[in-house]
């Protein structure tokens, strides 16, 4: 018993030492009147958002002054972030096409304070959705940082080593034109991110109907669901190129052929047959979609072509350290309309990606 209490007592104190907590949920008991009305409300009223003021990679300064008027939904990312960062990214971006519309504001804070600079974030918008203006990636401190995740109550924490240099949470939090939070939503829970879109729209007074628009080509989906983001290159994701009738080992060690059916089943629900080998997960674009657009877009992903690929056991150079990389099935590698380029490590990728122009030759 003592040990068990010694063990909770340690742990709370590592806890205070570090501003790492995880993504809690909003809970608190009704313990007032006023506290129990709101928690019937449909939209809970929560805590007052922490005042912040950073540079955003628009060159523009935001700060919870500067935000107040429009609700606007945040969450918090690091641009070399490898496993949940490209999802949660990829859900910002669904968000932003899921609710049009000039009154509301995105807002993603970098959780690596000293890397991710205002022109790295920029680099990182022009990627994800460069049309939208709404969307602002903020540049932290480590004091700004360790002040935000408090008072959002969310997790940031550096890791040693791994994959990720940082560890942090995958809440987004939805904060209305007052500057108060009124919910901070799981979004590896669907049934939560699905709560975040309905209480947005409720905030907003729209209905919780998705918006009337023109149904999208499968090449506009594509790019505008920033597809290519993730399978660009296989560190991430598998690439989609020649994909039909090629064979896929899951992470259950089953082995599956790649059909159409397969194809449209990833995109509703990737969790269904995972492939193996990737630590990040794909985002279910479920409900997003019309019928034909689903079919639009699985259409097109099974039309791309395979990459003119370098026969393998051939051995290319990489165009950063000039190393010789052996061309294997996982080689680090970046598809582009110029070919593929191969890399030795991720790092010299990432430099390449940055500026592509630096190092052709
Ligand atoms: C956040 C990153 C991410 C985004 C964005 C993303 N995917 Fe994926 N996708 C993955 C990962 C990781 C896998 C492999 C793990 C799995 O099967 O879930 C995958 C698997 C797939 C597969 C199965 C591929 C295979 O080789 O067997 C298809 C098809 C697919 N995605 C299509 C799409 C389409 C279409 C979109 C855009 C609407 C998309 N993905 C957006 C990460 C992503």
């Amino acid at each position: 018993m003592q040990r068990v209490f010694a063990i909770v007592v340690a742990i709370a104190m590592a806890g205070s030492l570090t501003f790492f907590v995880f993504a809690r949920r909003q809970h608190h008991d009704p313990s007032t009147a006023e506290d129990f009305a709101h928690q019937q409300a449909p939209i809970p009223v929560m805590w007052p958002a922490p005042d912040f003021s950073f540079p955003a990679h628009d060159g523009t300064t935001v700060s919870k002054t500067s935000l107040s008027g429009k609700p606007y939904i945040a969450n918090f990312i690091f641009t070399t972030c490898r496993t949940v960062c490209p999802l949660l990214t990829a859900k910002m971006v669904r968000l932003q096409r899921d609710l049009p519309g000039a009154d509301l504001q995105f807002v993603s804070f970098s959780v690596d304070p000293g890397n991710d600079t205002v022109a790295r974030l920029f680099a990182y918008q022009q990627k994800w959705n460069a049309d939208e203006k709404r969307w602002r990636l903020l540049e932290t401190t480590e004091p700004g940082l360790e002040a935000l995740a408090k008072g959002f109550r969310i997790t940031a924490q550096r890791t040693d080593g791994g994959i990720d240099a940082v560890m942090h949470s995958a809440v987004f939090v939805l904060v209305d034109g007052q500057g108060i939070v009124r919910g901070a939503f799981d979004s590896e829970d669907p049934a939560d991110f699905k709560k975040l879109l309905e209480k947005t729209r409720a905030l907003l007074g729209n209905t919780n109907a998705p918006p009337q628009r023109a149904e999208r080509s499968g090449e506009v989906l594509f790019h505008e669901l920033s597809c290519a983001n993730c399978h660009e290159s296989n560190e991430l994701a598998p690439p989609l190129g020649g994909l039909i009738g090629q064979r896929r080992q899951l992470e259950t060690s089953l082995l599956v052929t790649a059909d159409e059916a397969y194809v449209k089943e990833s995109i509703l629900a990737p969790d269904a047959k995972r492939v193996a080998g990737f630590p990040l997960r794909m985002p279910s674009y479920a409900g997003l979609l019309t019928e034909t657009e689903l079919n639009a877009l699985s259409v097109y992903v099974s039309m791309l072509p395979a990459p003119a690929a370098v026969a393998p056991g051939t051995v290319e150079v990489d165009p950063v350290c000039h190393m010789k990389v052996r061309v294997t099935e996982s080689a680090l590698r970046l598809e582009s309309d110029g070919g593929v380029t191969y890399f030795c490590s991720a790092w010299c990728r990432d430099r390449f990606k940055e500026n592509p122009d630096a190092y052709r030759r």
